[in-house]
């Protein structure tokens, strides 16, 4: 039973090795094959490993860990959200009524989050469910990449059609449940994810130079994996940065998903082992698998990929331009140039990546789409049968200016605002989730039917480096915005998903305390 009698018995994961696959397919996602070869490509190579393991460690596991103990928490009161869950925990020191103001402002930032997030994640993955079926038919081949991509984008019915595919095959794993939908499915992707990307990765260690001696996949291996000290200490604010935001960005932190998901466990399910598995799990993905695809195969068909003029200039400068090009756009234009290059395997290898990318967006993309499901669910009582199809609605609606107003103008600079935001809800999860909650309470919850104990080290990492860490993205990003500034039309999306979303979780947080937060006493307690 729930808090007020009103719920049902909550849904909950049905097995462990489902619940690690989904948490994994919530982190696995565009973030480890696309995002990560470009934040390497464009940061120096080697001179971004560095900072990217530091705030792995200092950054990732701990805030990994907070947003597993807060989702468990909040899953205990019927709560799968983050408004009311952070209510909940602020709680413990605040009276109801600050807590209610901590609560709404973590609930506003997630779902501003949550929509404006998934509304161009999942038209990359609509884009790339077109492109597994461009190369299975073959296209691209023999075509100006470059230009057969801003062809399909400018076919709007086109990408309409595969959006829809992806979208709906999402609303109807959703519509079933947790454990009937969403579980059905990742337990099947997700081993076929990892099967694709070993086989891509076999291939890419055996091709060498494919065309050309001069050029091999170990240009890449070694762009990545020599250390680049000198670069690193010339643009050190700047990579630091990047390697931060990469962490929130690829476990998909920041973002209320992870508490979401762990919403769905019993009171006494481990999250200490739980959570360095989904760390884990996503590193094998990003470093090791995505870190042997994108950029090898760069540099092994550079001659195919990198326009003439600039190979005349030397590896250098091609190694420059490929790290310059890397992008969101690089995988859909650059990269097919190798599949091309492949012949009859390309249309094999081209679908298998696009598959790859599909599959490992959707997994993601349906933690984002499960928050707002829930957020109707639990905070506004509409069923899930129909919330399902209302989210569906609204990513529509918030997917048309990706369609309309493009990659450059739209995605790209939203794209920066959301690496500021999952940084923003990061610190707060610390605020909230870690010293609000009571450093102590944290703990012991963390060690609540844990497998493993966290070693005590990771207490002060969380309590104190963690905070000061996360200092530099915030700091660093928001200055960027200072002197880049924002769109208009980006700004506008941003403030109107603060606005709905600030409503929305004062609302639901009032409706199911507002009793104890009139007599600004705890009342409820389970
Ligand atoms: N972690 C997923 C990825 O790497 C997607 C994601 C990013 C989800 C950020 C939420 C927040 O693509």
């Amino acid at each position: 039973m729930g808090v007020n009698g009103l719920e049902q018995e909550r849904d909950q994961w049905a097995s462990k090795i489902g619940l690690i696959l989904a948490m994994a397919g919530n982190a696995v996602g565009l973030g480890n094959f696309v995002r990560f070869p470009t934040q390497v490509a464009q940061n120096g190579g080697g001179a971004f490993m560095v900072p990217y393991f530091l705030a792995l460690f200092l950054l990732g596991i701990p805030i990994m860990w907070v947003e597993w103990v807060a989702g468990r928490y909040g899953g205990k009161y019927g709560h799968g959200t983050i408004g009311p869950t952070y209510y909940l925990m602020a709680r413990e020191s605040l009276k109801p009524k600050s807590a209610l103001i901590m609560g709404t402002i973590s609930g506003m930032v997630a779902f501003a989050g949550v929509t404006l997030l998934n509304s161009y994640y999942l038209h990359l993955i609509g884009w790339s469910a077109a492109y597994t079926w461009f190369s299975i038919t073959g296209a691209y081949f023999g075509k100006n990449t470059g230009s057969f991509f801003s062809n399909y984008l400018s076919n709007h019915a086109e990408v309409l059609l595969f959006w829809g595919i992806t979208i709906v095959t999402i609303a109807i794993a959703v519509g079933r449940g947790v454990s009937k939908g969403i579980e059905k499915w990742v337990k099947i992707m997700m081993p076929l994810l990892y099967i694709f990307a070993i086989i891509m990765v076999g291939y890419v260690f055996v091709l060498g130079s494919p065309i050309n001696p001069n050029w091999s996949t170990l240009d890449g291996f070694s762009f990545i994996w020599s250390p680049n000290w000198v670069y690193l200490k010339e643009h050190f604010a700047t990579v630091m940065l990047a390697a931060a935001g990469q962490i929130f960005f690829t476990l998909s932190l920041g973002m209320g998903i992870i508490q979401n998901y762990a919403s769905y466990l019993g009171p006494n399910d481990d999250v200490a082992l739980s959570g360095i598995a989904t760390v884990s799990l996503n590193e094998f993905a990003e470093v090791i698998l995505g870190g042997s695809l994108a950029i090898p195969l760069a540099t092994a068909y550079a001659p195919k990929i990198v326009p003439a003029t600039v190979l005349s200039q030397g590896k250098g400068a091609a190694l420059a331009w490929i790290g310059h090009k890397f992008g969101l756009g690089f995988a859909y234009t650059s990269l097919p140039n190798a599949f091309v290059s492949m012949g009859q395997a390309g249309r094999f290898f081209g679908a298998l990546w696009f598959l790859l990318l599909w599959f490992a967006g959707w997994t993601s993309a349906i933690a984002m789409y499960n928050y707002l499901v829930a957020l109707f669910e639990e905070d506004l009582n509409i069923k899930r049968s129909i919330g399902t199809w209302i989210v569906l609605l609204i990513y529509f609606i918030l997917g048309l200016p990706v369609i309309y107003i493009g990659l450059d103008k739209y995605v790209t600079p939203l794209d920066n605002w959301i690496s500021f935001q999952l940084t923003l809800l990061a610190l707060l999860d610390i605020i909230v989730a870690v010293y609000l909650f009571k450093p102590s309470n944290f703990w012991e919850e963390l060690h609540k039917g844990a497998y493993t104990r966290v070693p005590t080290f990771y207490k002060w990492i969380t309590l104190i480096v963690a905070p000061i860490f996360l200092l530099i993205p915030l700091v660093g990003t928001f200055k960027g915005f200072v002197s880049g500034g924002i769109p208009g039309s980006v700004g506008a999306a941003i403030i109107i998903m603060f606005i709905i979303g600030a409503v929305e979780t004062y609302y639901a947080i009032k409706r199911k305390y507002g009793e104890e937060i009139k007599e600004n006493k705890v009342l409820v307690k389970v």
